[in-house]
């Protein structure tokens, strides 16, 4: 055998070798099938229904239902919305009907004149006074003081949790949250 003899062997093997090759690269790519239906109909049986709205995660399957349930939950809570809005507290005077009263602050040394449509504790910083307060909402005693008279008749406390008859009786209030109803003097910082 020539050398050219042996060249056309090799080439001959080589073009072999590179068909086999590329015929042998494997199965052309085929998108998967698609079971997210099918997982979604399985989740619709295995999640079990619920009558309280949940979180949107929680939604497949159930989905329907729980967007029923969450659409009456949404509609009591709208209603809830225009009840509370309809609901007036002791500050929800109207301009034509607030009334003032003439409040000695004994500590601050001043008398003014105090509406009725706003907590004691407001009007006293309105004048620049540094009174003493935390919550703001009548759920500690930082703010309380004491008027000369039966808080319970002279005072209304917007939802104050913390001072009961006897001491309103004895003229202790919550300044931040105590509407004033009458004319009084007031020791800021005093605590029954
Ligand atoms: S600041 Fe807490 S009750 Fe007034």
């Amino acid at each position: 055998m020539d050398y050219s003899q042996m060249g056309l062997i090799i080439g001959l093997t080589l073009t072999l070798g590179a068909t086999v090759l590329h015929l042998a690269r494997g199965t052309p790519w085929r998108p998967t099938e698609d079971i997210s239906q099918d997982v979604l109909e399985h989740r619709a049986k295995s999640v079990p229904e619920t009558d309280f709205p949940e979180p949107m995660n929680r939604s497949i399957g159930g989905g329907g239902a729980v967007a029923a349930v969450g659409g009456e939950a949404g509609a009591e809570l709208e209603g809830g919305e225009g009840e509370s809005e309809a609901a007036s507290g002791p500050g929800d005077i109207p301009e034509d009907e607030i009334e003032y009263y003439e409040v000695e602050w004994v500590k601050e040394g001043e008398t003014i004149e105090v509406a009725n449509n706003e907590p004691l504790l407001d009007q006293g910083e309105d004048q620049g006074w540094d009174l003493p307060y935390a919550c703001r909402e009548g759920s500690c005693v930082s703010c309380s003081a004491k008027i000369s008279g039966d808080a319970n008749e002279l005072i209304e406390h917007d939802n104050q949790q913390m001072l009961d008859e006897n001491e309103m009786g004895e003229g202790y209030v919550l300044t931040c949250v105590g509407y004033p109803r009458g004319e009084f003097s007031i020791e800021t910082n005093e605590a029954p």
